[in-house]
């Protein structure tokens, strides 16, 4: 166990180690300098989940609405390839952190406990807790977009019929029905469902620890930025939920 968090945490300790690479690389092989990008990609995600929920709203507004909308995204070309990149970077460097700093801070604690010498557990509570829910909700998550990807993106899931999108060549020409075959699909819908409750859960914790982690803090403030991320994670996940059981009960 132990070889294995320090392989982990390698690729860091090696780059710290790179003369010129300045002082970004330093603060990268912090705990504290690699929670502040976690921070910052993961409000950045935030963002994504925002507009993304915003577009997939428009399958309430009926066909018409939504061809139009994935149309025109579709139209950006190589704009929207650049933000494809620049999204899965980010969530690359999301799970590579999270992986990263809980190495380093499993290490940190068993050198501590062997200076100590304390009987206490290897996870601490309430932070250890909650950083356990963290990794395994991230890890649903994870699994989740990566059905995601190949229900929504490469159109390549065999358990669902796509037929209902295809133009006589074969080709999804209609996307309004591509989502609603994907969602549809009950094995799919009970897939989204688990992996939207681990988004709620997730976000939960995550959004008020990445404040928190900026420095945005306050002891008058505490209870409202608390509720605020949890409101906001829950409308989020809820929102999108709310659109599984629209394509479940549909019957147009
Ligand atoms: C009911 C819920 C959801 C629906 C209906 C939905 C719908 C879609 C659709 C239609 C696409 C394909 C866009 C395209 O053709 O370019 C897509 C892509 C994607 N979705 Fe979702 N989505 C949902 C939930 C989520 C969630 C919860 C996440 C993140 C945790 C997510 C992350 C992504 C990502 C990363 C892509 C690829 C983006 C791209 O390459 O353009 N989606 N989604």
């Amino acid at each position: 166990m132990n070889a294995l968090l320090r392989i982990l945490s390698l690729p860091v300790h090696l780059l710290a180690k790179v003369p010129g690479l300045g002082p970004f690389v330093k603060v990268l092989s912090t705990t504290v300098g690699q929670k502040i990008l976690m921070a910052l990609t993961g409000l950045s995600l935030c963002g994504f989940l925002v507009a993304h929920l915003g577009g997939n709203l428009k399958l309430y507004a009926g066909e018409q609405s939504f061809n139009d909308y994935a149309h025109a995204l579709h139209s950006l070309g190589p704009l929207l390839a650049a933000a494809e990149v620049g999204l899965f970077a980010m969530f690359a460097l999301h799970i590579g952190l999270a992986i990263s700093t809980a190495a380093m801070n499993r290490i940190a604690r068993q050198k501590d406990y062997a200076v100590k010498e304390t009987k206490q557990g290897v996870f601490i509570l309430p932070n250890g807790g909650a950083s356990n829910w963290m990794m395994l909700t991230g890890l649903l998550i994870l699994v989740f977009l990566a059905t995601h990807i190949m229900d929504m993106k490469l159109k390549a899931n065999p358990g669902v019929d796509y037929s209902a999108a295809m133009n006589t060549e074969k080709i999804v020409a209609n996307e309004y029905h591509a989502v609603k075959a994907v969602l549809s699909t009950p094995l799919n819908a009970a897939i989204y469902m688990v992996g939207l409750v681990a988004l709620g859960i997730h976000l939960s914790h995550g959004v008020r620890s990445a404040l928190q982690t900026l420095g945005i803090n306050h002891k008058r403030w505490n209870l409202l930025l608390k509720l605020g991320g949890i409101l906001f994670a829950w409308g989020i996940a809820i929102g999108f939920m709310s659109l599984v059981v629209w394509a479940m009960s549909y019957k147009g």
